[in-house]
């Protein structure tokens, strides 16, 4: 589905909406609702979710969909961006908030298996799930069709054993960063894209019509779950059928 919106403020409230009704949906099933952000233009589009009624904020286990192998307060990380517009306005308990493990910042493959250790404690073990299933994963469309570090023509785009991969060769900088992986992605219980902007609308209609293309975004296809994106109108002016 795709929701095109008149305006950014549009998009933002339809989003709210949407995480809102996902968050319901998921605590109703499983008393708790797994979710994961990206960085780029995404954590301010959550602006609205601050006032919005019936948010059980206790019941939010918060990931990323990618992160850059930086501390925690660095200018680069996806984490500080995320606290800067959103978890500084809204109480989420720190503790379920799944950042890097910071100790193992000098090396990648440590702090790649941590992540994926965290991410095994909350979705049971490796053994049993072949994949966890996220209630909502919230991504961006990058300039060149990448979304999470999933960047075009790279080798993580065949992944298909691991849960999270981690890079040293991002085109876009920081180098080093983990990213779930497309098993992950599709298998979700509900994917959403966030693009809005004029400088996306090339890019958009690329993704969206012409999916054979084969660009990172255009590989989002959750197997079960919904897929989503939320655009303003300057993104969708050259897309076909909006
Ligand atoms: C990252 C982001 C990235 C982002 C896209 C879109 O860590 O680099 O998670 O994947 O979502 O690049 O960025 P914008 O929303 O800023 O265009």
């Amino acid at each position: 589905v795709v929701y095109s919106l008149p305006t950014v403020d549009d998009v933002k409230d339809a989003l709210a909406q949407f995480v809102v009704k996902a968050q319901h949906e998921a605590i109703e099933k499983k008393g708790r609702f797994t979710i994961a952000l990206s960085g780029g233009s995404l954590p301010k589009m959550l602006g609205k979710l601050v006032d919005a009624p019936d948010v059980q904020w206790d019941r939010w286990q918060v990931y990323y969909a990618d992160e850059r192998v930086v501390p925690l307060d660095h200018e680069d990380s996806n984490h500080a961006l995320c606290k800067k517009e959103f978890y500084d306005k809204v109480p989420i308990p720190e503790g379920n908030i799944h950042t890097i493990n910071t100790d193992y910042l000098d090396d990648i493959e440590e702090l790649r298996e941590a992540y994926e250790n965290d991410l095994i404690l909350q979705f049971a073990s490796k053994e049993t799930a072949r994949f966890p299933i996220f209630d909502l994963i919230l991504l961006g469309m990058g300039p060149d069709g990448h979304t999470c570090s999933l960047f075009p023509g790279h080798e993580l785009l065949m992944e298909e054993v691991e849960w999270v991969a981690c890079l040293e060769d991002s085109p876009k900088p920081p180098p080093k960063r983990i990213t779930l992986t497309f098993p992950v992605l599709n298998h979700a219980a509900r994917v959403a894209f966030v693009a809005t902007g004029e400088g996306k609308k090339e890019m958009l209609a690329r993704i969206l019509d012409r999916p054979e293309e084969g660009l990172p975004c255009s590989r989002v296809r959750p197997l079960v779950g919904t897929l989503s994106w939320f655009v303003d109108d300057a993104a969708a002016e050259l897309v076909a059928h909006p």
